[in-house]
């Protein structure tokens, strides 16, 4: 009876020790939402894949207005990043889409759009669009 209780008071310190250390994890990492939309013009698709070191995201075909969108943690020792390879039209490129050293100050919802003219960040605490990349996607 002892050793059965012993056991399971036991096993629930060990529980709680667990839980605990995720609870720290939750505090120390904010979670981000990181969407990246077409803007293109006439009907352009973009062919979008995006990756971090753990995660890969998959190619994702989106038309006009379509987006793509994901949810994570940035983790403990701030060096969260993900990265995405993308092809419209006649330009193709690569670029960081989030990167804790560069967007952790500046946005929870980290909208990305993608221009004929280039590659643009909001910065959701200063309300505004700031352009990452210029490139000049054409129709044909
Ligand atoms: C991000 O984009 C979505 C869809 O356009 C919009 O509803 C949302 O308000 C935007 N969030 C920020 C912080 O810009």
């Amino acid at each position: 009876m002892l050793k059965v209780l012993v056991t399971v008071i036991v096993g629930l310190m060990i529980t709680k020790m667990v839980q605990s250390e995720r609870e720290v994890d939750g505090i120390l990492g904010s979670k981000k939402t990181v969407r990246v939309e077409n803007d293109l013009t006439n009907g352009i698709s973009v062919f979008l894949h995006c990756k971090s070191k753990d995660d890969d995201l998959g190619e994702h075909v989106l038309q006009n207005g379509q987006y793509q969108e994901w949810r994570f943690r940035d983790n403990i020792v701030h060096t969260t990043l993900f990265w995405c390879a993308m092809r419209a039209s006649n330009v193709q490129s690569s670029f960081d889409v989030y990167s804790y050293k560069a967007d952790s100050a500046l946005c929870d919802q980290c909208n990305r759009s993608l221009r004929n003219d280039g590659l643009y960040f909001y910065n959701q605490y200063e309300n505004k669009w700031e352009k990452k990349l210029s490139w000049n996607i054409q129709s044909f």
